[in-house]
Formats: C-alpha cells, structure tokens, sequence
C-alpha cells in the first residue's frame, strides 16, 4: 500500500514539473492540469494580516490538504455541489476548473476577528441580539460577503455586489442558502469531535454550464475558526486554526494536527 502510494507521489511529482504554473493563493499553488482541471498543491506556508505576517510549518500542507478532502468529501455526500475530484498525493488536490466569483463568503456563528475589531472601532452596529464579546453567540448566524481579487479584502454589501455584476439577487440568494448548509453539515459533524465552528470563509465558482459550485478549499483551519467545546464551556476561547499563528497562542502545526486528529476519531 506504501509502496503504490510513493510510486504514485513520484509520478506526480515527476509529472508535476511538466505541469503549467497558474498562479500561487496564500498556501497553494496551483497547476493547470488539463482545459477543465487544475491541480491545488497545499504547501506548509501560512499568512496572516493580508499577507504582512508570513511563515512556514512543516506538515501543514500535508494536513490542511486531508482535512479539505474530509470536508470536501462530507459535504458532496450530503448533496452540495463542489469543485473537488481527487486527491492524487498526500498535499495535491485535482479539481474542476471553475470561473471564481470574486466575492469571498463568511459564515460567523460567534462573534470572533473582523466582526469584532469592526465593531470596537465604531464602524458598524451589530445585528439584535449578538453579544459584545470574543465568543458571543450569533443567534441564527450571519453571513457576510467581501471583495476577492482586490488588494485587501473588504466588506462588500449585497447591493454593490450586483450592480458590480458579480452575482445576481438569486445567486446571492442561492449562495446565502448553501452556505448556511455547509455551515450545518460541518457543525452537525463537529458534535461528536467536541470541537465549534465559529466561523468560516468559502468561495464559489461557476462551471461552464453556469453553476454555481463550491470552489477553493473548505473547512480547513486556514480558513475556519474552531474551538475546543470543552474549554468554551469554561469560558475560555482555545483556538485549534490559524489564530494560533495570528495571536502567536502556539505551535500552528501542533493545533492543526489535534484539530485533524479529532475529525479522525470522528470519523475515518
Ligand atoms: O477575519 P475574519 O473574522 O473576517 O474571518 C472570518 C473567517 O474567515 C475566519 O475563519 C478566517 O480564517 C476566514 N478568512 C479566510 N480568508 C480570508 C478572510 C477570512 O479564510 N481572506
């Protein structure tokens, strides 16, 4: 089994040298693989801070990479639409290849981050209901849209997404509705790990028939708040995702790997 997995890494990577480069995210890079396939490769890099803060761990390609294949496979079970096909190595992903809605999408269930910061510094009211604090509950949740491809990401409302032409009114609608699915699967699974989803960050993308799919990469700790159940029910905020690389609370490798190792016993 070991042996069919390294032969099958070293054609990859043997194959991946003849592969055309497209371009490099905050932690992938990404290969062309065929007219309709690109190849993600996850690597160790993590960023913070619209890239200001920058650094390395080892193995966390490896993991954020198996933890987007646990999701990704999960949620295609449960019915919604992705890019995801395969993962032909331990840090590659093979996905379809997509026209990206340059609109990132942001499910909060806590107030945590951006929210917080935004809402201290007096720009904007919060919806009823939601507590003032790191933790807060988010009654129902929220959804929160900002800009993909422009230099730092910002908040962006609904209206000028439209007139922007980037989503109609129904695909806000339609996209609105699956990310609140998403965000029930991962939680419902989350139940027995002892772990909360605080918040989380997808993208979407259109096929060439026009649908509009899951993109990028999806309940990794790159892009995910999650915390341990246990100490939340203390009071305490115990980060298992790149807070602990943005608040410098921890080794990032050894929170991602017990993050990876409670969906293991979870599950696979
Ligand atoms: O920073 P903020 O509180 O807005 O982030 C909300 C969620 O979206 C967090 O889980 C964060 O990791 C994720 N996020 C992301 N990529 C961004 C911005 C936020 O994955 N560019």
């Amino acid at each position: 089994m070991t042996s069919y997995l390294n032969k099958r890494c070293n054609l990859w990577h043997m194959q991946k040298e003849n592969l055309k480069y497209v371009s490099s995210g905050k932690a992938k890079d990404i290969y062309e693989n065929s007219n309709d396939t690109l190849i993600f490769e996850f690597t160790d890099r993590v960023t913070a801070f619209d890239g200001k803060k920058k650094s390395e761990y080892n193995e966390k390609g490896e993991i954020t990479c198996k933890i987007a294949e646990y999701w990704f496979k999960i949620l295609e079970k449960n019915g919604i639409p992705t890019h995801y096909i395969e993962c032909p190595t331990p840090t590659s992903m093979l996905v379809k290849r997509l026209d990206i809605v340059p609109v990132e999408v942001i499910w909060r269930n806590y107030m945590a981050g951006s929210l917080l910061r935004r809402y201290l510094a007096g720009d904007i009211t919060l919806p009823q209901g939601v507590g003032t604090e790191e933790g807060s509950l988010i009654p129902g949740g929220m959804i929160e849209f900002t800009t993909k491809f422009e230099a730092v990401d910002r908040p962006v409302a609904t209206d000028e997404i439209i007139s922007n032409g980037w989503l109609s009114e129904e695909e806000i609608e339609y996209i609105r509705d699956l990310t609140k699915r998403i965000n029930d699967i991962i939680s419902q699974e989350l139940t027995s790990s002892g772990i909360i989803l605080a918040d989380f960050k997808v993208e979407y993308g259109r096929t060439p028939d026009g649908e509009i799919i899951l993109a990028d990469e999806v309940g990794t700790p790159d892009g995910c708040r999650f915390w341990k159940k246990d100490e939340f029910e203390k009071g305490f905020i115990a980060s298992l995702d790149k807070d602990v690389f943005r608040k410098n609370i921890g080794d990032l490798t050894v929170a991602y790997r017990e993050l990876f190792n409670k969906l293991q016993k979870n599950n696979i």
